[in-house]
């Protein structure tokens, strides 16, 4: 069904896809935020930075795009999903930043990302570590992640380091054996869902992605009704915005329609509550 909606529509790429894809980034007032804070935060060499969020609020996307706007002198690693042990954490940070050579233990991993560091820095470098899904971490991992921040010389910290993470995220770097990383956090700033009167033009903004429009001419719209149909339903979450319009997306190729109005989006609802 899915392919026949995307021809439809006119589309090149379904427009609301639950990955976190960068293309279709949309700059509401919360993600601008959070953006300049990161910027501030990586270029003025800051430390820890930590970004909280609900599940789906868009914390994944925010990283993938900050990735593809960076400064490309600065070095970066993104992690994932980080269960694993410290040294396999530090493995895969090395990994990624592309570090070469085989280590034997935590104490050569750790001083070859030294190294590594101190070259950077002396080639006026910059090394950012973004840490997806942070709230998973466990305290020897958070504990490592506090050493790595360590790393720097008397003018600058080395390793920018920015926590992703569910609320929980913020629980647990209140507990005990955790207070000296908790106290180097330099930046904090929590994610909210889009505004009322920004998921039009979000929804809007994907759709266009979604079939490349050059002239402003959308193969497909939502109407007023149906936005506010399905920002009641989201309270503005775009995880929740995307699944409810994929499938309005559906119901109006079904009904062969290319205005999707608040019938359709409360049936997609009731359907979805079913
Ligand atoms: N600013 C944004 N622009 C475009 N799409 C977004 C934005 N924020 C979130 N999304 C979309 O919402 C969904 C959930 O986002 P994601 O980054 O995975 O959230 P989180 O990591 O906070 O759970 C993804 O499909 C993503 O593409
Ligand atoms: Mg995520």
């Amino acid at each position: 069904m899915k392919p026949m909606y995307k021809t439809f529509y006119g589309f090149h790429e379904e427009p609301f896809n639950v990955t976190s894809d960068p293309e279709f980034f949309f700059s509401s007032t919360r993600h601008v935020e959070a953006f300049s804070h990161l910027i501030y935060a990586i270029e003025h060499r800051k430390g820890i930075v930590v970004i909280t969020g609900e599940i789906g609020t868009g914390k994944t996307t925010l990283c993938r795009t900050l990735l593809t706007r960076l400064d490309p002198k600065i070095k970066s690693a993104l992690i994932l999903n980080p269960y694993f042990s410290d040294s396999q954490l530090l493995q895969l940070i090395i990994k990624d930043l592309g570090i070469e050579g085989k280590f034997k233990n935590k104490l050569e991993l750790v001083n070859a990302l030294n190294e590594f560091l101190i070259h950077e820095s002396s080639q006026g470098h910059n090394v950012v570590l973004i840490i997806d899904e942070a709230q998973n971490l466990g305290v020897r991992q958070l504990e490592q992640i506090r050493l790595l921040s360590n790393l720097e010389t008397e003018k600058a910290k080395l390793l920018q380091i920015v926590l992703v993470g569910q609320p929980e995220l913020l629980a647990k770097l209140q507990l005990p054996s955790l207070r000296q990383l908790n106290q180097r956090i330099t930046v904090r700033f929590h994610m909210l869902p889009l505004h009322r009167d920004e998921v039009g033009n979000y929804v809007h903004h994907r759709i266009k992605i979604a079939c490349r429009a050059t002239n402003g001419h959308l193969p497909v719209a939502f109407t007023p009704h149906a936005i506010e149909t399905i920002y009641r339903h989201s309270q503005g979450t775009p995880r929740l915005i995307n699944i409810l319009c994929d499938r309005a997306l559906l119901s109006g190729y079904v009904q062969e329609t290319k205005t999707i109005d608040k019938d359709v989006v409360d049936q997609c609802v009731q359907e979805m509550q079913k």
